[in-house]
């Protein structure tokens, strides 16, 4: 058994950290060409080994918790999620905690949510004027903090959900930088911000708590699921944990969504062949102008496919890390306790073995007859995989498939920066802001053509 090889160019101190902030995908690419699917770099705090390729993914997704562990890397959250949830208990309670989401994330809720995706993404772009420049960024995530809360928390929990509450939301999340990575507790502005935020976003959310218990209405959302949740020794949750797992899905829900419709947008009109057909997909299912409804969003597969495509080149989660428990063996390596173990989607996504040409923007790779994603489970990895793989993918696919298609119905987009780049400074990678587009208004209905005709 041998050590994986190190990959060249670590700095005193800082190892591979630098590169790793300006470019991850361009650093991994680098180590696997040179060194495989498997490779060490040097990262403030562990040596980490990068885990690439499909045998890999394997060893990665699939080791038990008690081996290699999730906790340790993402304390960043804690402050945000709270003490004792999630990523701050036990793997058993969390397994628990995250259990409790699963009765809101079932099949027969999703009517329900996909109603009010649509309701809220129409809502929100009546407010544009008839023409002007939007930031696709900002509009991303802006419009998904109305979806998703909406959709998990409840009509009620909308209701409260002011300009204040999404101005605050968007503070608490704003401040984590690759230093609340390092030190979630490190006494810096952006971090007593972050935690002012909380306590008012938690207070706000309590009302709402209180208000749901006190009228003992039963809606089809989340936190009614967390309200009527026992943990195995029959405990309730207790307020404190309920605002915690709220916060936590709509953390995990929200800034990932909000990125991804941003890229989708931005990719679609990069290529306005594939965009020509979109639009034929719309005016097919839409163009009689009834009220979109879920088969509709699951009959829109172009689009469906272009958002594929997006998470394959722009997933939001660039890498997802673990710590080392027990030393384990992968093929020729040993790998140590206390060592950090890293899979990378992003990078992994641009294997040329796995999606052929992977830079080119190619959504028909999910198509029939290709479908390069489903050669192997662990090939296409925007949502993770294995036990930890995302419990919210299909909430998101519908969210992303109704928010784009009332933005793509509703207006036509000219993009006006000269290039749209990954900003790797954030911890859920989007565009690089300013990322702005023209818009006006669409004056006439889409004109309906029959959707066998539409490729
Ligand atoms: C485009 C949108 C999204 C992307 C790209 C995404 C991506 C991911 C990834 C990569 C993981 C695995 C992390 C790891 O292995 O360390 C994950 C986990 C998770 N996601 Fe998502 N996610 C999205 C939307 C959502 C939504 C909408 C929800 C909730 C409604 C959600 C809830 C979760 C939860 C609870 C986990 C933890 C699962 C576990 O550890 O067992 N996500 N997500």
């Amino acid at each position: 058994m041998a050590k994986p090889p190190m990959l060249a160019g670590a700095l005193p101190f800082i190892g591979h950290a630098l590169e790793l902030r300006k470019g991850p995908v361009d650093l991994i690419t680098r180590g696997r060409e040179r060194h495989g699917d498997v490779f060490g770099m040097k990262l403030p705090g562990a040596d980490t080994v990068v885990f690439s390729g499909l045998k890999a993914h394997e060893t990665f997704f699939r080791m038990p918790d008690d081996v290699v562990s999730q906790k340790e890397v993402y304390q960043f959250v804690t402050p945000i999620f709270g003490k004792g949830i999630a990523y701050d208990t036990t793997p058993e309670i969390m397994k628990e905690q995250l259990a409790f989401l699963h009765p809101a994330l079932r099949e027969q809720r999703l009517k329900t949510y996909s109603d009010c995706f649509v309701e809220e993404a129409e809502l929100f772009f009546e407010k544009f004027d008839n023409e002007g420049v939007m930031d696709l960024y900002d509009v991303g995530n802006e419009l998904t903090i109305y979806t998703s809360s909406r959709a998990l928390l409840g009509s009620d929990f909308r209701k409260h959900l002011s300009g204040e509450f999404a101005r605050l939301y968007q503070e608490m999340e704003g401040s984590l930088t690759l230093l609340s990575f390092l030190n979630p507790y490190l006494p810096i502005p952006a971090h007593r911000r972050r935690d002012k935020a909380r306590a008012k976003l938690g207070e706000m959310i309590k009302k709402v708590v209180d208000e749901r218990r006190n009228t003992k209405r039963e809606e089809n959302d989340i936190l009614q699921a967390l309200l009527e949740a026992r943990y195995s020794n029959g405990r309730p949750m207790t307020d404190d944990e309920v605002v915690g797992m709220l916060l936590t899905v709509m953390f995990a829900g929200h800034h990932t969504s909000g990125v991804t419709f941003s890229w989708n947008t931005i990719l679609m009109h990069q290529h306005p062949d594939y965009l020509k057909r979109v639009m034929d997909e719309q005016a097919a299912i839409m163009g009689d102008g009834h009220q979109m409804r879920i088969e509709d969003l699951r009959a829109m597969h172009t689009l469906e496919r272009s958002i594929k495509e997006t998470l394959r080149m722009y997933p939001a989660i660039i890498m997802v890390m673990r710590r080392v428990l027990k030393d384990f063996q992968h093929e020729q390596y040993d790998i140590k306790k206390g060592q950090m173990v890293l899979c990378s989607p992003a990078a992994s996504q641009m294997i040329p073995t796995i999606f052929k040409d992977p830079t080119k923007y190619d959504p028909d790779r999910f198509g029939p007859g290709r479908e390069e994603d489903k050669q192997h489970p662990l090939a296409f990895l925007p949502f993770g995989g294995g036990k930890h793989r995302c419990l919210g993918a299909v909430f998101a696919m519908l969210q992303l498939v109704a928010t784009s298609s009332v933005l793509v119905r509703n207006f036509e987009l000219e993009l006006i920066e000269d290039s749209y780049s990954p900003d790797y400074k954030r911890i859920l990678v989007g565009p690089h802001q300013p990322c702005r587009a023209r818009y006006r208004r669409r004056k006439a209905p889409l004109v309906q053509v029959p959707l066998k005709a539409v490729g």
